[in-house]
């Protein structure tokens, strides 16, 4: 049985006093719930975080990193020192990322690599566009871009990606994949797995759903064959919001 695992991605939300009295006030909400829970949270609050999630089910995440461990780049930080200060998570590819700054998939799989040669745990974000949707190419988008994320990966590293389908269109637009068509997008990503890792890996693989995941969706889509969790962004801002999307079955 895979285990659910609920990640908040606060993009470039929460100042350091800001995450703390949220990690403080999400804490014995949590404490008894049964999937995993983390928080991917900016650079400038990872430290305050993880001090104050000491002691809790609360595990930390960064949103990005970069695949160099070190060297002449300006204003990127390392898997390396992400690592350092006991960072267990991080994201690789969101879509904004992809949008805005210019990441592909082959960077993807740089980042991915590196995560864990730093024993990171990568969250990998997957996703179509509306309009690739609307052309029929949806499951062909998600899929090669999980085949190229885990390119070169160990069997036990593919086993150890925790993979997010985000489609495009539900991020931050209120609009919600039916629980469904989530589900049986995530099936076609467990399958790709299956192809080329074998059915006993796809099988062990947490594959996420994201976009406006919110309490009263949670449980519908958390309930399903093959959605493992989710990754939530604008609703993990909101503890006592994020605390019910956790604990989605109570
Ligand atoms: P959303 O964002 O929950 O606000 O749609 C999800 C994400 O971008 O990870």
């Amino acid at each position: 049985m895979r285990k659910k695992v609920i990640a908040g991605n606060w993009k470039m939300n929460m100042l350091p006093n800001e995450a703390m009295a949220f990690i403080e006030g999400l804490a014995p909400l949590v404490k008894d719930a049964e999937a995993e829970v983390i928080l991917c949270v900016p650079y400038t609050d990872l430290f305050y975080s993880l001090l104050t999630a000491q002691d809790t089910k609360i595990k930390i995440g960064a949103q990005n990193m970069h695949w160099e461990e070190s060297g002449a780049y300006t204003g990127e930080v390392s898997g390396k020192m992400l690592k350092s200060i006991g960072v267990e998570y991080v994201i690789i590819g969101h879509s904004e990322r992809r949008q805005y700054f210019n990441e592909n998939d082959e960077t993807v799989n740089k980042k991915v690599k590196a995560a864990f040669d730093n024993e990171l745990n990568p969250i990998v974000c997957v996703g179509e566009t509306l309009e690739q949707r609307e052309s029929g190419k949806a499951e062909e988008i998600i899929t090669t871009q999980t085949k190229l994320a885990l390119e070169g990966l160990s069997d036990e590293q593919v086993k150890n990606t925790i993979i997010a389908y985000e489609p495009i269109w539900a991020i931050g637009t209120g609009k919600t994949a039916t629980a469904d068509d989530a589900n049986n997008a995530i099936k076609a990503i467990r399958n790709e797995i299956a192809k080329n890792y074998g059915q006993n890996i796809a099988n062990e693989v947490i594959i996420q759903y994201g976009g406006s995941v919110k309490a009263s969706n949670a449980k519908e889509l958390f309930n399903t064959t093959d959605i493992d969790g989710g990754l939530v962004g604008g609703a993990s801002l909101k503890v006592e919001e994020f605390a019910k999307i956790v604990n989605y079955n109570a």
